[in-house]
């Protein structure tokens, strides 16, 4: 374990067999038409890379990077695309993907960003949900893990860029931040 992480919330072990698990369902619910798999950049590199591998259909799969504006580390709900999607998604059906969501703001306004293409739908499959996304009205339909309000890093988390490469979720330590 690396020093500055509290404790393992979830091992690379856990990970991989939710992710399997996953992939099964999205499969079976896609199995008349194959997603568009849209990663959100960059946490979701890593749940993309193992998901879409558990996914036994032909999806496409595409990226967009967004950057919400904040103070510190809250998200305020205003985003502001940094890279677009390659492909028309009109007629398609969308699969966002997703490190994880915390208030729900990003989240809120890809949806409505993406629903505004005309896409035949949009779901959402997130490897983590914050207690707090349960207070706001967003429909996810594939969620992997609910974890405890705690700032986690590893498999694709960040925090100030570093630990995304950890192979594992992890908490990460108060004395890292709060120096
Ligand atoms: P919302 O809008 O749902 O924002 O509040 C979700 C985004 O906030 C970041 N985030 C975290 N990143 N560890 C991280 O490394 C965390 O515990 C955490 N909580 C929120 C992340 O970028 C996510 O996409
Ligand atoms: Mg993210």
């Amino acid at each position: 374990m690396h020093d500055d992480v509290e404790n393992v919330l979830l091992s690379a072990e856990q990970i991989e067999s939710r992710l399997a698990e996953l992939g099964r369902t999205i499969a079976a619910d896609y199995a008349d038409e194959p997603p568009i798999l849209v990663g959100v950049l960059k946490g979701a590199v890593m749940v993309m890379a193992d998901l879409a591998r558990r996914i036994d259909l032909p999806c496409e799969m595409d990226w967009m990077a967004v950057s919400s504006y904040g103070s510190g580390t809250k998200s305020s709900g205003v985003v502001r695309i940094l890279k677009d999607l390659g492909a028309d998604i009109t007629d398609r059906r969308v699969l966002i993907v997703e490190d994880i969501i915390d208030s729900g703001l990003t989240l809120s306004w890809l949806l409505s960003n993406l629903r505004s293409r005309g896409p035949r739908s949009v779901e959402v499959c997130t490897l983590l949900r914050k207690p707090e996304a349960a207070r706001v009205e967003i429909d996810v339909r594939y969620v992997g893990f609910d974890i405890p309000n705690e700032f986690v890093i590893g498999y694709g988390l960040d925090f100030a860029e570093r630990y995304r490469n950890l192979p594992y979720v992890g908490v990460l330590k108060r004395s890292v931040y709060e120096d």
